[in-house]
């Protein structure tokens, strides 16, 4: 038995591939770290759903398709007003996407293009709930990465933050077979919908182990504080057996490549000069440090440690972070969702049993 189904195929798929040895993610032939310096959020969503990039005239029937799916019907609103204070975003952010798509027909391109183009509307309506302010509704003129900054802000951003932004969106949009993935394609293999596929990787993703890292990455900086502090700080946790957010990573057991192209993307937009010296500094420490207690585990910076830095640099708040990843992933979730469908067996492993038997 593999714990945690740790190398065990479970899939085919032709959505992505990961060597994690060798740093490499590539998106449907191509690599990820070069889609996202070179293509729109819109363009690589084109690509995962069809397998190709897309031409002029099918980019603008995406974009135009994503424009209206943003006008989200007004019960999605007074539905997000309505869930109770105190219930965690992911989850309110489930139930709005379950409400938006419901029906139990096989999934389909267009409910992915939907999910994929009101999530961040969505996710921007529960933030603003939570802040006690008004939903703002999107901007016909604005494309999807500088939407979701308009609706959280009410303001047009600054195309540096709005393209910082649309990197960690493509880097963050596929991985495999990951946690939240596997968990819309085995709701998937039941022949149930879309929405509940996409709301059950939703709640997979909530977890601390796989989405919520970037949050306990700012925790940590902000905890750390000062280039000083990093070295005692971080041997401090490791003598205390504790893990360092935003390092290891399931997959790779060498650079995360979506680490190295965010890193750049951050040295780009350069806004606060002391979160970029401090991670960096983190970063070095931490993986001398995880190869001195750690040694020969392959413990490299992950995506969530520079995704902290680039959203703390263009102001996104610390607790949109697993919701930002949420909108991200909501294409990968869908692609696979669709490959599924198209090709399905249920899931269903077994499990050694460990109790006793009685007579
Ligand atoms: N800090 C310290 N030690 C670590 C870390 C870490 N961040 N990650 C792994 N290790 C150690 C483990 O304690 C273990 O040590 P042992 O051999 O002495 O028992 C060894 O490395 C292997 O650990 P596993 O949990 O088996 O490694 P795995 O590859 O399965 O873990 C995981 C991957 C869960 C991401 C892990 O590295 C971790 O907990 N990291 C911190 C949380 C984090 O950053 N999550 C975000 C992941 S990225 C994403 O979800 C998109």
């Amino acid at each position: 038995m593999q714990r945690g189904l740790k190398g065990i195929v479970a899939a085919e798929t032709a959505i992505s591939f990961i060597d994690g040895n060798a740093g490499v993610l590539v998106y449907r032939g191509h690599p990820a770290a070069k889609v996202a310096v070179q293509h729109s959020f819109e363009e690589v969503a084109y690509l995962l759903w069809h397998g190709a990039l897309p031409g002029a005239a099918e980019l603008s029937a995406l974009q135009a398709e994503m424009r209206q799916a943003r006008q989200v019907p007004d019960f999605i609103y007074t539905l997000i007003e309505t869930l109770p204070q105190g219930l965690d975003m992911m989850n309110q952010m489930a139930a709005a996407a379950t409400a938006l798509c419901p029906g139990q027909e096989k999934p389909t391109l267009a409910q992915a293009v939907q999910l994929t183009a009101a999530m961040p509307v969505i996710a921007a309506a529960v933030y603003r709930k939570e802040q006690g302010l008004p939903a703002i509704r999107p901007h016909a003129a604005l494309g999807h990465a500088a939407n979701y900054l308009y609706t959280l802000t009410g303001e047009v951003p600054q195309e540096a933050h709005a393209r910082a932004l649309e990197a960690y969106m493509i880097l963050t949009m596929e991985h495999g077979l990951n946690a939240s993935t596997f968990t819309a394609r085995v709701i998937a293999s039941t022949e149930s919908d879309m929405a509940s596929a996409v709301s059950g990787a939703i709640g997979a993703l909530k977890g601390p182990l796989h989405g919520g890292a970037p949050t306990e990455v700012i925790t940590m900086l902000e905890e750390i504080g000062t280039v000083e502090r990093t070295e005692g700080w971080l041997r401090a946790r490791l003598e205390n057996g504790e893990r360092l957010m935003g390092f290891g990573h399931r997959v790779y057991k060498t650079k995360d490549p979506r680490a190295v192209a965010l890193r750049q993307v951050t040295e780009q937009v350069g806004q606060d000069d002391h979160w970029l010296r401090l991670a960096a500094h983190v970063e070095q420490t931490a993986i001398r440090l995880l190869e001195e207690y750690k040694p020969g585990r392959g413990l490299y910076t992950n995506v969530e440690f520079y995704a902290a830095a680039v959203m703390r640099s263009i102001g996104l708040p610390a607790s949109m972070f697993t919701p930002t990843f949420a909108v991200s992933r909501t294409v990968g979730w869908t692609a696979h969702v669709l490959e599924q469908a198209g090709d399905n067996t249920i899931f269903r492993p077994e499990a050694r049993y460990t109790g006793v038997i009685y007579s």
